[in-house]
């Protein structure tokens, strides 16, 4: 019995040296319910009192020891597995990263934030309208009825007589005044619509800033003053600003105004087509009217208003000279910006 142990053993720890071994097969074979070493400890019954112990030993030793040899054996596999693990998961941190190419504002959206961060800065709130718009709010509240000679100029998309897409935003004005009593103060940027043909300078849709402030004793300097502020903001310290007579029926006096070209600083240059000024908006005295239509006394307050077109001040800015490449997404143009 010795010898068949010392040959199990032998036998067993030859073939778990082979670095492909089976283990688990080799494991059954030799340790298994039916494996060889079992089978020789059973017929541990027919030895003498004197020689069981002396085998059992034996054959515990040698069970030890195959035990151990498989242990060894699975350790070292884990360790080789673990190795190649790491090997093929090795991060160089020192390697550069790669750049995520993040977009960036479109230039129409970073004269609005423009925009509106300088009327923010003097105390305004910003309110949004509706695009789809009342015939009511487009032009009957703002003193334009219906055959008004001004709806001319202001033809838009209709939906049906009395839904049209807003031509202006200047109906935001009369659904504030509507809503609430001065003191308001109150900048409204977005989309207008108009029927115009697509070219250099038109687009069936562009984006307009209305501004209005309505309190007691609002006059015309408080206007004057304001977008002084607001031209100086945009276009630079020394940008003058000029007011010329003009018509709009909401307002009254009204007016066009212009800034002092900031390119040729007056002189006369290509942008401002040699006229040392360039208009930027529309603005005047809201008429008693249109306060009177949105349920404001004009005995008791006045106010002013504006509106300007976003399209324009960022051709101006940036020196754009075709509309249309606002709105084709060619990323040559937007990665300019
Ligand atoms: N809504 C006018 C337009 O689209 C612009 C405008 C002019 C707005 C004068 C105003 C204003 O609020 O007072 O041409």
């Amino acid at each position: 019995m010795r010898e068949t142990l010392e040959k199990i053993k032998a036998e067993a720890l030859e073939a778990l040296s082979a670095p492909d071994a089976n283990i688990e097969e080799l494991r059954i074979k030799y340790l298994g319910k039916k494996g060889e070493l079992t089978a020789v400890l059973r017929g541990m019954g027919k030895l003498s009192a004197e020689e069981r112990p002396v085998i059992g030993q034996l054959a515990n030793e040698v069970r030890a020891e195959i035990e151990a040899k498989i242990e060894a054996f699975q350790s070292a596999a884990k360790e080789r597995e673990l190795d190649a693990k790491l090997a093929a998961e090795k991060l160089d941190v020192t390697i550069p990263g790669e750049k995520i190419r993040a977009g960036h504002f479109h230039p129409l959206s970073l004269v609005q934030r423009q925009l509106e961060d300088i009327f923010l800065g003097m105390g305004y709130s910003i309110v949004e309208g509706p695009e789809v718009e009342l015939d009511y709010y487009n032009f009957q509240a703002l003193n334009i009825p219906k055959d008004h000679p001004a709806r001319d100029t202001q033809d838009t998309f209709y939906i049906t007589e009395n839904i049209l897409l807003r031509s202006q935003t200047s109906p935001v004005q009369a659904r504030v005044m509507e809503k609430t009593q001065p003191p308001i103060k109150i900048i409204s940027p977005g989309r207008v619509y108009r029927s115009d043909a697509v070219d250099a300078t038109h687009s069936p849709l562009f984006h307009q800033l209305e501004g209005l402030v309505i309190d007691k004793n609002i006059t015309m300097g408080d206007l004057k003053g304001t977008l002084e502020m607001f031209a100086k903001r945009m276009f630079g310290e020394q940008t003058e600003i000029r007011f010329r007579p003009h018509h709009f029926p909401f307002t009254e006096p009204s007016a066009e105004v212009d800034v002092s070209c900031f390119v040729c600083g007056g002189k006369g240059c290509r942008l401002c087509k040699g006229e040392g000024w360039i208009e930027v908006l529309g603005a005047g005295m809201v008429h008693p009217n249109v306060l009177r239509n949105c349920g404001i006394n004009p005995e008791v307050y006045s106010g002013f208003a504006f509106g300007l077109g976003i399209e324009r001040i960022a051709m101006l800015k940036y020196h754009i000279d075709d509309m249309r490449l606002l709105y084709e997404n060619d990323v040559r143009f937007l990665g300019q910006f």
